[in-house]
């Protein structure tokens, strides 16, 4: 908490607020326009500002310096708690994301592990193959024909094939898989609506709600179905569910239950899926539009790999796919806000932020930031060499999050990002469809409305 005395604080004045509707303040300006709203009210009060959403007030931050207080800094007075938390909670129980205190620090512990470089270099292997798997049965396919193709569709199949082999080896079926898809993408699409109405009586009709909770249901049975397998067969071996199911506490020697079990297969589960694969939509959108793009990663996957499947120690040079995908992560970040509660009084820029005050980070700002950004909503890779690195603020660039509480699949992903790239440019070619526009859809992650539309040919 800040070190400036009590009694000059509480003369500090509060973050200005943006101008809204009497009881619902600002909250039809924020449905409507989301994203746009946002970044029109940074322009007008600045980095720092408070919005009124008729029920409550949330505090909105902009700048890599707050991702640094809050984040980092000052980590232990903002926390996981409050409404937003409350609603995540009701899909992901105790799972990792939305756990605090001594039991997150405790879980965390064990899970870590499981993210060791070690083994994540095992995954490579299996990566490149459920990469290569799909790959041959949809994408051949659409080279071959020449008719257009949904690639954001294509690659969030890829990367939910990756996670369920890398989550669950071959415990988890086809077929499953293509279930929970479909639900998962259900219950993303719904949850932020989910948790503006998390605290209306249950009597209110909610539109989706119904189906949000088939779609939790189906999730919820079937990783439980996973689960059993994977305690009735534990050698079926080198995936994370088997390393949870032989976790126990160093403590007391007990194993995880089941229910926790299932909240951590859960968690993991979604803030893996669709968090990758839209980065990746992103990565093959600005590829479509920018033949010189498409052509590097060509020249760089035809040098590095030759003919060859990518396998982890060819990452390292790899470094023009690798900073397209920091490009796609800092201008679409996935996770496009970050929100925490205040415990104590602090004090940022100057501006007093009362206890129990709703504060919410937004990359998507953020990283586009002119203080550290020069042209920040230009597509430009070549930012993220070394030598126009130099000086940027550290918090600039946070699509994992930062601090103690940065994701647990950060690695995961650059490892997977740059292989599914790499591996496209040595077989593809890729071009926009006429006519077709992409169109941000901004709900519980940013991703292409209704699509992203290219022409495949074989190179
Ligand atoms: C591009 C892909 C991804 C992005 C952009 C992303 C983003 C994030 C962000 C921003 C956070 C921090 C949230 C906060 O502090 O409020 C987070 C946490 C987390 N992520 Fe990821 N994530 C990605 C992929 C993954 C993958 C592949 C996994 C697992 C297989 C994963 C598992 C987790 C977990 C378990 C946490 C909670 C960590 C904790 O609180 O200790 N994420 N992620």
């Amino acid at each position: 908490m800040s070190n400036t005395p009590a009694l000059k604080q509480s003369a500090l004045s509060l973050p200005p607020k943006v101008k809204g509707y009497p009881l619902v303040g600002a909250l039809p300006g924020l449905l409507s326009k989301r994203l746009d709203f946002l970044e029109a009210a940074q322009k007008q009060y600045g980095d720092i500002f408070t919005l009124d959403l008729g029920f409550s007030e949330i505090v909105v931050m902009c700048h890599p310096r707050h991702a640094q207080r809050v984040l980092i800094d000052h980590m232990k007075n903002y926390v996981k708690e409050g409404p937003i938390w409350d609603s995540f909670r009701t899909f992901l129980g105790d799972g990792l994301p939305v756990r605090e205190g001594e039991p997150w620090r405790k879980q965390r512990r064990m899970m870590q592990p499981a993210f060791h470089h070690q083994k994540l270099v095992m995954l490579t292997e299996k990566m490149a193959e459920s990469i290569d798997k799909c790959f041959e049965e949809d994408w051949e396919k659409a080279a071959n024909s020449g008719e257009p193709f949904d690639i954001a569709k294509a690659v969030t199949r890829v990367t939910m094939n990756v996670l369920v082999r890398s989550l669950f080896g071959s415990g988890m079926e086809q077929g499953e898989a293509d279930r929970v898809s479909v639900a998962l993408a259900y219950v993303f699409d719904f949850m932020m609506l989910g948790i503006m109405t998390h605290s209306l009586p249950e009597w209110i009709p909610v539109p989706g709600k119904a189906r949000y909770k088939e779609s939790i249901q189906i999730i919820d049975e079937t990783v439980m179905r996973v689960i059993e397998r994977g305690r009735k067969d534990p050698t079926v071996g080198d995936n994370l569910l088997s390393l949870l199911l032989q976790m126990s506490d160093p403590e007391t020697g007990e194993k995880m239950s089941d229910e926790l079990l299932r909240d951590e297969a859960v968690s993991l589960f979604c803030a893996g899926y669709e968090t990758t694969a839209v980065s990746m939509s992103w990565a093959f959108h600005f590829m479509a539009q920018n033949p010189e793009l498409a052509q590097r990663l060509e020249t760089e996957a035809d040098a590095v790999l030759g003919q060859r499947a990518p396998g982890f120690n060819d990452l390292q040079q790899l470094t023009y796919s690798r900073n397209v995908v920091l490009e796609a992560l800092r201008l679409y970040p996935p996770s496009y806000w970050m929100p925490r509660q205040t415990v104590a009084e602090d004090e940022v820029d100057g501006y007093r932020i009362p206890p129990n005050t709703m504060v919410a980070i937004i990359l998507h700002l953020l990283h586009r930031n002119e203080d550290a950004w020069t042209d920040p909503n230009t597509f430009d890779p070549d930012r993220f060499t070394p030598e126009r690195s130099v000086g940027r603020h550290k918090q600039a660039w946070v699509p994992f999050g930062a601090g103690q509480r940065q994701c647990i699949g950060k690695e995961f992903s650059l490892m997977e990002g740059p292989l599914i790239l790499s591996r496209f440019a040595q077989r593809y070619r890729i071009k926009p469809v006429p006519g077709r526009v992409v169109e941000r859809h901004v709900s519980t992650t940013q991703h292409a409305k209704d699509g992203v539309w290219v022409y495949l040919s074989k190179r």
